[in-house]
C-alpha cells in the first residue's frame, strides 16, 4: 500500500472514518469541558470559532451545542461527510488542508486530535503553526493539542491492539522508528449492509516535535502561548500537550 502523504486524502478514507467516528469519540469529549471554559469570552462576545482537523465532528458537536458560532475543517472527505450528518447542519463544515490552506480570519482556532502531526516536516508544522497565529485577530485564541516527543518515548515496544465492536473491528501496529516519528499500520473490517465485511488498510506517519519550541515561534506571529499538560480538568495521553495561546498584536 501507497504510504499517506500530507494533505492526501489517503488519510482516514471512508472506513477508519466510519471506525473513528464510533469507537474513539473520547479524546473530544474529554477535552469539550475545558476546551468550552477556554472559548468562554469568545462565545460571549459572538466570535468565530475555526476548528483544524474536525475529523466526523466529535469536538464540534460540543462547540455548537454551547452555541457557539463554527466554521469545522478538515483534510478528509470521509471525515468531513461523517461531521455533516454529526453536527447536522448547525456548523461550516468545509476542507481545508494544512499548512497549503489559507486559515480563515478567527476568534479562535481549536483543534484536537492532533492533525498538525499528519504533515510529514517539522517545518510544515511550523508553518501550519504560523498560518494558526495569523488567522488570529486581535485578542483570539488558539487552542490545540500536538504530539512531543515525549508521545514517542513513552511507547517505544508499544504492542500490537485490537479494538471490536458489533460493526467493526480496528487492528493496530504500531513503531517508534525515530525519535520524532510514530508510525500505526492499520487494518479495518467493517461490516456490509449484506453481511460481508470489507477490509481496508491505512499507514499514518505521525511528525513528533519539541513543544517547548512552539511558543516562541508563536510569539513571532503575535501570539503568547503556552504549553500544558490539559485544557482543563481531562488527563490527556501521556507526551500529547495543549498549546493555549492569545493573539497580542
Ligand atoms: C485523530 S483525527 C481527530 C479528529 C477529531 N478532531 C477528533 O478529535 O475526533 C485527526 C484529524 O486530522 C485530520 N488531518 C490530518 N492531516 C491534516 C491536515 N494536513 N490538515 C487538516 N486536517 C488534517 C485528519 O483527517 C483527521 O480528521
Amino acid at each position: 500500500m501507497e504510504p499517506s502523504r500530507r494533505g492526501d486524502a489517503s488519510y482516514y478514507r471512508d472506513d477508519l472514518a466510519l471506525v473513528h467516528h464510533l469507537g474513539f469519540g473520547f479524546h473530544a469529549e474529554a477535552c469539550a469541558p475545558g476546551m468550552l471554559r477556554i472559548l468562554e469570552p469568545v462565545r460571549r462576545r459572538h466570535g468565530l470559532v475555526v476548528e483544524i482537523g474536525c475529523g466526523s465532528g466529535l469536538l464540534t458537536g460540543y462547540l455548537v451545542a454551547a452555541g457557539l458560532h463554527v466554521v469545522a475543517t478538515d483534510a478528509s472527505e470521509a471525515m468531513l461527510q461523517l461531521a455533516r450528518s454529526h453536527v447536522a447542519g448547525a456548523a461550516d463544515i468545509r476542507p481545508l488542508t494544512l499548512p497549503l490552506d489559507p486559515v480563515p480570519a478567527a476568534d479562535a482556532v481549536v483543534g484536537v486530535g492532533h492533525a498538525l502531526n499528519y504533515l510529514d516536516e517539522e517545518r510544515q508544522v511550523e508553518e501550519a503553526l504560523a498560518a494558526i497565529a495569523t488567522a488570529l485577530l486581535p485578542g483570539g485564541i488558539m487552542a490545540i493539542d500536538l504530539c512531543d516527543l515525549q508521545w514517542g518515548a513513552s511507547r517505544v515496544n508499544q504492542p500490537p491492539r485490537i479494538w471490536r465492536a458489533h460493526d467493526w473491528v480496528l487492528m493496530t501496529e504500531f513503531s517508534v522508528p525515530a525519535p520524532n516519528r510514530y508510525v500505526r499500520v492499520m487494518t479495518t473490517f467493517v461490516r456490509q449492509d449484506d453481511g460481508s465485511w470489507r477490509r481496508d488498510d491505512e499507514r499514518h506517519d505521525n511528525i513528533l516535535i519539541d513543544t517547548a519550541r512552539v511558543p516562541e515561534l508563536l510569539e513571532r506571529h503575535g501570539v503568547a502561548a503556552t504549553v500544558s499538560r490539559s485544557f482543563g480538568d481531562e488527563e490527556l495521553p501521556p507526551g500529547l500537550m495543549a498549546i493555549v495561546g492569545r493573539k497580542i498584536g
